[in-house]
C-alpha cells in the first residue's frame, strides 16, 4: 500500500509509514507519530485540513465523509480522505498539515 509522508506546515516531516485503506489518513498518521489536529473528525471544521504536495490521484477525498468546509485546489481534509484500495505498491503520498 501507499508510502505517506506527513509534515508540518514548516516542512519537517512528522512522520513516514505505510498506509492502508481502512481508517482516515488523520488516524493513521496520529497512530504513526504525527500529532495531526482533529476537532470535529466528520468533514465540517477544517482543522485537520493539508496540501497534498504529491500522490493527489491515490487519495479518495471523501473516503469517511464529505468535506463541508471549502477547499482550495490541492486541499483535503484528512479526517475524511483515505487512501484508495487500488494505490500501488510504490504510490507514495505527501501531505503537509496547514494548522500544525
Ligand atoms: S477535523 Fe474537522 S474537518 Fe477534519
Amino acid at each position: 500500500m501507499a508510502k505517506v509522508i506527513v509534515k508540518d506546515n514548516s516542512g519537517d516531516e512528522l512522520a513516514n509509514f505505510a498506509g492502508n485503506s481502512d481508517d482516515p489518513i488523520s488516524t493513521q498518521s496520529q497512530e504513526n507519530g504525527a500529532e495531526v489536529p482533529v476537532a470535529c473528525g466528520v468533514g465540517v471544521c477544517g482543522t485537520c485540513k493539508c496540501k497534498v504536495k504529491k500522490g493527489r490521484e491515490f487519495i479518495d477525498d471523501s473516503a469517511f465523509g464529505d468535506a463541508q468546509v471549502p477547499l482550495e485546489e490541492g486541499e483535503v481534509l484528512t479526517c475524511v480522505s483515505g487512501i484508495k484500495e487500488d494505490a500501488p505498491e510504490d504510490a507514495e503520498i505527501e501531505i503537509e498539515l496547514e494548522n500544525l
